[in-house]
């Protein structure tokens, strides 16, 4: 095993999970367009909202009769928001198989004490969709960033349910194929796969899920920063950049420079690949060795964003520890910042593979990761 430090180091170390890698051609400069200091209800204020949603659009394939707005309170604004004004109207089926899919089955059971069934799974498996009722309204997450565990495609939902769909998509929206027609409510926040700045949700509501909305009252009230509609009507202006309060304009105009990166980079498509491209060079990685694998157990559910890994060597004495001064190790080279397991996930290692990484920093870092664990195997002794 090299006991030696690699030679090459990877010429951007950043691969947390969120906020994660900007894009790569991102310097401060690019944001001179901001229209800072005006109105965010001023022409260009809303041009700049309009095109952050249009683009959107386009990239994502979302259909035309959908409706995109821009919210406050980042992903978790956006699902909350979903969630308090929709659910109750039918049972619930509430899906997780880890921590945030957990913390959206708190909300409803806990907080909206709504009827529900919850399917919960280990960290690194997945619940069987099969087993899932979508005459219910159904919460869940596309990929689990904490377990790097997703859901491999939409095929288990059925195009004639009669519950909703309300999927969380922070960590797998620009980087996985969603199929928007089995999707009535879909989220994500700008820090994640694009490398946004944070603190603006993105909510995306089917027609279906707009005529939930302009038919059903819950019992419950609803702060304004949660109303979607007025009068029994959708509140349209959040939908077209008219959005509930103030939105950072500077983080608004980030976000469209993601956006033309994006675009340089192929699209969604070209978002994808690089993902692939990253999530393959770990895996690969991970294949060739026996002291290391991935969390996710099914190879069809793992993820190409957050890849979650464990340690399997039987000499390590605390994998707790061992996790940590692996993680510590590689900071403390400058290789890989921010790598560690989420704080309620099995000990290991979380690698961010998202489309803002580059495959060359992926492959420059994992002979580190190599060096590491030889250098703590060895610290144990
Ligand atoms: C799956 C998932 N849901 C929700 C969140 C919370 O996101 P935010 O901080 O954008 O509200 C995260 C953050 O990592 C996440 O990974």
């Amino acid at each position: 095993m090299a006991m030696t430090k690699p030679a090459a180091r990877p010429a951007n170390p950043r691969f947390s999970s969120g906020p994660c890698a900007k894009i790569p051609t991102f310097s401060l400069d690019k944001l001179a367009d901001a229209p800072l200091g005006r109105s965010h209800r001023a022409a260009i204020g809303k041009s700049k909202l309009k095109a952050a949603i249009e683009e959107t659009r386009e990239l994502l394939g979302i259909p035309a009769d959908y409706k995109i707005g821009i919210v406050p309170a980042s992903d978790t604004g956006a699902m909350e928001m979903a969630m308090w004004s929709m659910l109750g109207a039918r049972k619930a089926e509430m899906v997780a198989w880890e921590s945030f899919g957990a913390g959206w089955v708190t909300d409803v059971v806990k907080q909206l004490k709504i009827d529900a069934d919850v399917k919960t799974a280990d960290y690194g498996e997945i619940v069987d969709f099969a087993t899932i009722d979508f005459n219910n309204d159904v919460v869940f997450t596309w990929n689990g960033t904490t377990s790097g565990v997703r859901v491999p495609n939409g095929d288990a939902i059925p195009a004639d349910r009669d519950g909703l769909t309300i999927c969380d998509a922070t960590s797998a929206a620009f980087a996985m194929d969603l199929p928007w027609d089995k999707l009535d409510v879909t989220t994500f926040s700008w820090q994640k796969v694009l490398g946004g700045e944070a603190a603006h949700g993105v909510l995306i509501l089917s027609p279906r899920a707009v005529e939930r909305l302009e038919s059903y009252t819950p019992a419950w009230p609803l702060p304004k920063i949660f109303r979607l509609t007025k009068g029994g009507k959708l509140i349209d202006g959040i939908f077209t950049g008219a959005t509930i309060n103030t939105p950072s304009m500077l983080c608004v105009e980030d976000y469209l420079v993601a956006l033309d990166w994006a675009r340089s980079v192929g699209g969604l498509k070209g978002l994808i690949n690089r993902a692939e491209a990253n999530a393959k060079a770990v895996w690969d990685f991970c294949e060739a060795r026996d002291w290391i694998a991935n969390l996710a157990v099914d190879p069809a559910t793992r993820s190409n964003t957050s890849v979650c890994l464990k340690f399997t060597d039987a000499r390590i004495k605390d994998g707790a520890a061992f996790a940590k001064a692996i993680a510590k190790r590689l900071e403390a080279e400058g290789v890989a910042l921010d790598v560690g397991a989420y704080r309620d996930a099995p000990a290991g290692l979380r690698i961010w593979c998202g489309g803002t990484i580059e495959t060359a920093d992926i492959e420059a870092m994992l002979p580190w990761l190599e060096y590491a664990f030889a250098a703590e195997i060895d610290a144990q002794a």
